[in-house]
């Protein structure tokens, strides 16, 4: 399938630079197409998804590998529009959240664990970070694999990792109890634009061979910045009025006038507060 092998290859050079070989008549070749050309999809039709379809898609979000058949990651599908709202109106930065037929949270449940071993009878001496560290990668794998089959039946997707600005007020809503916290959230919709590619960090840069280094780093997102300037320009620079207006604006100068603020620091109070133990 030529057009697919083209499609890929076009993808990931938009993405990371490099010209990447396909052997002919490798296998899965539509499902790679699929997942090299992902983007998120903020924009969505006014179009309902049946509640079948979405379980259908937690299902298969939920089939995804779990540290040791542990399973401790959990969805919360919310369709009621006033519960969407209220979301919505913590994040008014976030308008596609209210547009969004459908949202989801996905859940680190480090409760689950202990409960079974109190019904079995046996003590728990694991109530320390990995409890959390465990059930939050389970919950990002899920949430990946929801958004993989999400986009394999033409649905766009965008996660939302600042409802934890507002972890408590989340919490609130869903009802969620001790140990079971909010990792990301996920806005659901069929798309009602095409969407673009993102590019990414040069695989030189995140794909280590046999040692890590980052040697190189500096020159790396340099490079990284200009090229991705010349497919995606920012539209507006943050804080001009703190940091003045860049000549040049690349991801590096975004992400580091976005991270010098501070960003959460009460979300391990709230970790805290959920009685995870984070020693
Ligand atoms: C864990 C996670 C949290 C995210 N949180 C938000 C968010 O709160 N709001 C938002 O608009 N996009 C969010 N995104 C989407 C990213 O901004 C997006 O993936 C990134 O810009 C790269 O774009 P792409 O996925 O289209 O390649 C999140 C993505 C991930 C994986």
């Amino acid at each position: 399938m030529p057009d697919l092998v083209s499609l890929i290859k076009k993808a990931l050079f938009d993405r990371f630079g490099e010209q990447l070989e396909i052997d002919t008549g490798l296998g899965g070749i539509d499902e790679v197409a699929r997942i090299s050309t992902h983007r998120v999809h903020r924009r969505y039709l006014a179009r309902d998804i049946s509640p079948r379809l979405v379980r259908l898609l937690c299902a298969c979000a939920l089939s995804a590998p779990s540290k040791s058949d542990l399973q401790q990651a959990d969805i919360v599908i919310v369709r009621d529009k006033s519960k969407i709202d209220a979301i919505g109106d913590l994040l008014p930065e976030m308008p596609w959240l209210r547009d969004a037929p459908v949202f989801l949270v996905f859940l680190a449940n480090g409760r689950r664990l202990p409960k079974i071993c109190q019904m079995r009878g046996k003590p728990f001496p694991n109530d320390h970070l990995d409890l959390l560290f465990n059930a939050t990668v389970d919950a990002a794998i899920v949430m990946t694999t929801f958004l993989r089959a999400a986009e394999a039946v033409g649905l766009g997707c965008c996660p939302i990792s600042v409802i934890r600005d507002h972890a408590a007020i989340v919490s609130e809503l869903l009802a969620l109890p001790d140990k079971v916290i909010p990792v990301v959230g996920m806005c659901l919709g069929w798309p009602a634009e095409g969407g673009r590619i993102t590019p990414r960090l040069s695989l030189g840069t995140t794909v280590h061979e046999e040692r890590f280094t980052d040697k190189n780093l500096d020159a790396a997102i340099d490079a990284y910045d200009r090229r991705r300037a010349a497919i995606l320009p920012y539209r507006s620079q943050r804080e001009p009025e703190r940091f003045g207006q860049s000549e040049f604006y690349g991801w590096s100068e975004d992400k580091a006038r976005q991270y010098a603020v501070p960003l959460r620091a009460d979300f391990g109070a709230f970790v805290r507060s959920k009685n995870f133990r984070l020693d």
